[in-house]
């Protein structure tokens, strides 16, 4: 999209905006192309050259501008995102080529079937192909007239759809206009995919949850219920992507046609996307002869589906050849001249055989639904979380039901529904109990959630959970403890609460079977080796509502003793990022309850730090300034403990792959990292071996 010199004009162009401020009606468009440019570098390439904070300095002085000079707003201005009225309803449109439908096949087989098709209809010996990921995000199409985006709509019965402009404006790797002129094209409607990445999906959940929201089942649903949202806003926070790829018509400026001479290929087409600013497979794809390399091709995604930052399904296999789709036509359901290969499901069927009610840490009753084990991609799946009594009204489960499931990607497994078709009439309801499984208290139901509750704190499954979550592997991550050994110590009353876990009698435990010396060292050292864990690991630890690990890496950031805690007011709680009331409140009765305060001063002097992790970090600074990526699966050390060095010795850790990463440390079967890393000549492309030696003993 940008040369070399483009880049760095434009970069030279940021830096006198930044530096100067001096919008006036002659500049004003560089100013919007700096813009313009900064979001591309960010959502398209992902791969930011200014800070965050920096963009929001230009984006700021734009509509500063724009306020005093409302005539100079143009339709493709950067502030033109932002519309602020609501959407009241959303129009029906019709989409002027209907969206169809893929064909899908499985394996081999199924391809090669449909190139014997393919090369029957075109009198071809070889077919070119063009092979791309299938996308699993939610299809929408766009439409640009005269270089500006007009209209923006949801799939629908793919004959008519729902505008949605407004929302789809709210991308940023959507841009609100593109040359197309350049290639001669007056109006165009490109076909694409809406889609929320992992990572974002991970985050978004996470908060939901924290703030005792029901999360979302996976990152398609999350990405199609945004679509129609009615809050605009709400489209921005959730961070979405749109990848186009395909063109489904277009009029030229000079003459009638409705293909394009520059453009013959599909795969011309996706370049020419990629040109004008838009995600399109560029990269991704891949252009063959024949059906044999389209196997291959499509058989090594399938490896790499994992390591994708986003969802796909499979692969979408195109003739390439424009004249040719068009003289292979289409079926009344889908084009003769694409196929979806689908990858392993990810789906499958099963019995609801029983619901067992779980008492959480915080005394939250979670029905887990105890299916038939049944194999999905590679795991097999028995329990499933039903999250509260609303999800199974909603879904309608009873027990003896055929249910189907899914497991996407990271996500965790969740009921889609059951086979109702499926049902004898032997299937019960399910019934929710009104005292706590375990304690026998009274369930409570508060106002404004959705979950019943034991408020009983002493409650044994609430006590046995918080020591669990202490010890786990995301908290306090003390090795060889785990679930098993809390159980057992609780029931022997050798453990009754978390200062416990380091008071405990060892002598005692030598003698029960299974703990011969090895063990009992491993489990005392993994036990003294925690009293030293960053900050954030212990606060997190604590299991406070809504304080999951995000929270706690930004309280940690914001003192210097865990006990500092006790003197902020709610109000000043909810100064810190991502703390809202509901957060600030629960952190400011944790630390105003006598006995948890007393359970700190007792952790104090059992030897654990409540020091901030900035001193307890200050080991060297040999790696400083300097930031650090893992990619792959490391063979000597842990990830998070590769991390953690870096972080002990002045380092930082970045998410992706930018022009600011310094190393990019690579492990076996490394992904899509290693490659963009190999783009970028800045990044130093070292082992694991050479990590280590980086790191003084
Ligand atoms: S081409 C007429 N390409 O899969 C053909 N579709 O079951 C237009 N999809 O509705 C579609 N990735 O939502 C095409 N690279 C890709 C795709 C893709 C995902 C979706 C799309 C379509 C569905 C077909």
């Amino acid at each position: 999209m940008y040369t070399k010199e483009q880049t760095q004009q434009l970069q030279k162009l940021t830096n006198e905006w930044m530096s100067s401020g001096k919008a006036d009606n002659n500049t004003i468009e560089q100013l919007r192309d700096v813009l313009r440019f900064h979001e591309y570098r960010y959502y398209v390439l992902n791969d930011p050259l200014i800070s965050d904070v920096e963009y929001d300095g230009l984006y700021k002085q734009l509509e500063n501008f724009e306020k005093s000079n409302p005539d100079a707003i143009t339709p493709d201005s950067p502030t033109q995102r932002v519309g602020s009225s609501l959407n009241t309803s959303f129009v029906t449109v019709q989409h002027i080529v209907p969206m169809l439908s893929l064909e899908n096949s499985y394996n081999a087989d199924d391809l090669i079937d449909w190139d014997r098709k393919a090369r029957e209809l075109t009198g071809l010996d070889k077919v070119e192909y063009c092979i791309e990921p299938k996308f699993d995000g939610a299809s929408i199409s766009l439409i640009y007239e005269n270089d500006l985006l007009t209209r923006a709509a949801t799939r629908g019965d793919g004959v008519e759809g729902e505008e949605i402009t407004t929302n789809i404006k709210r991308i940023k790797s959507v841009p609100l206009s593109a040359k197309f002129s350049t290639y001669d094209i007056e109006q165009i409607e490109i076909r694409g995919e809406v889609m929320m990445n992992k990572n974002s999906f991970k985050k978004y959940n996470e908060q939901l949850q924290e703030q005792n929201l029901l999360p979302l089942a996976n990152p398609r649903n999350a990405a199609s219920g945004s679509l129609r949202m009615k809050d605009p806003k709400e489209v921005a926070k959730r961070n979405l992507e749109a990848f186009l790829y395909n063109v489904s018509f277009l009029t030229n400026k000079t003459s009638n046609a409705h293909t394009n001479v520059k453009l013959p290929t599909h795969s011309s087409m996706l370049e020419m996307l990629w040109q004008l600013g838009f995600h399109s497979p560029k990269a991704e794809k891949k252009v063959v002869k024949g059906i044999d390399d389209v196997i291959q091709y499509v058989n090594e995604y399938e490896y790499k589906r994992d390591d994708l930052p986003y969802e796909i399904d499979g692969m979408v296999i195109k003739v390439n050849d424009l004249s040719l789709q068009d003289k292979m036509g289409m079926t009344t359901h889908h084009p003769r001249w694409a196929i979806a290969f689908k990858f392993k499901a990810r789906q499958a069927t099963s019995k609801l055989i029983k619901v067992e009610f779980q008492v959480g840490r915080t005394g939250s009753i979670t029905p887990v639904a105890k299916i038939e084990p049944v194999p999905i991609g590679g795991v097999t799946v028995s329990s499933i979380s039903l999250f509260n009594e609303d999800v199974v009204r909603e879904k309608d489960l009873h027990i003896g039901d055929t249910v189907l499931v899914e497991r996407a990607g990271d996500v965790i497994p969740y009921i889609v529904k059951p086979l109702a078709e499926l049902r004898d009439g032997t299937e019960k309801p399910i019934i929710f109990p009104k005292n706590c499984p375990v304690c026998g208290d009274e369930l409570v139901k508060p106002e404004d959630e959705a979950v019943w509750r034991c408020v009983n704190i002493n409650c044994k499954a609430q006590v046995v959970e918080r020591i669990i979550h202490f010890v786990s592997k995301d908290a306090m991550d003390i090795k060889s403890f785990g679930e098993a050994n809390v159980r057992k110590f609780y029931e022997l009353g050798l453990l009754k609460d978390v200062p416990g876990i380091y008071q405990l009698d060892f002598d005692v435990i030598s003698k029960l079977e299974g703990f011969g010396k090895k063990s009992i060292d491993n489990l005392h050292t993994a036990i003294e080796n925690s009293k030293t864990q960053p900050l954030h690991r212990l606060i997190f630890a604590l299991g406070i509502r809504y304080v999951g690990e995000t929270t706690a890496k930004t309280l940690a950031h914001k003192i210097t003793n865990l006990l500092d805690l006790k003197n902020f007011s709610e109000e000043q709680l909810q100064q810190f990022d991502d703390v809202g009331v509901k957060v600030a409140a629960s952190i400011y009765q944790f630390f105003g309850n006598k006995d948890n305060i007393e359970m700190l001063h007792k952790l104090q002097q059992l030897g654990v730090q409540l020091e901030s992790s900035k001193q307890q970090l200050a080991v060297g600074d040999s790696l400083a300034g300097k930031m650090f990526l893992f990619t792959g699966t490391l063979e000597k050390l842990k990830r998070s403990d590769a991390e953690e060095l870096v972080e002990k010795n002045g380092g930082s850790i970045v998410g992706s792959v930018t022009s600011k990463l310094n190393y990019l440390v690579v492990g076996a079967d490394a992904g899509s990292k290693l490659e963009k890393a190999k783009k970028i000549p800045a990044i130093k492309i070292i082992s694991e071996e050479d990590f280590i030696k980086m790191i003084p003993k």
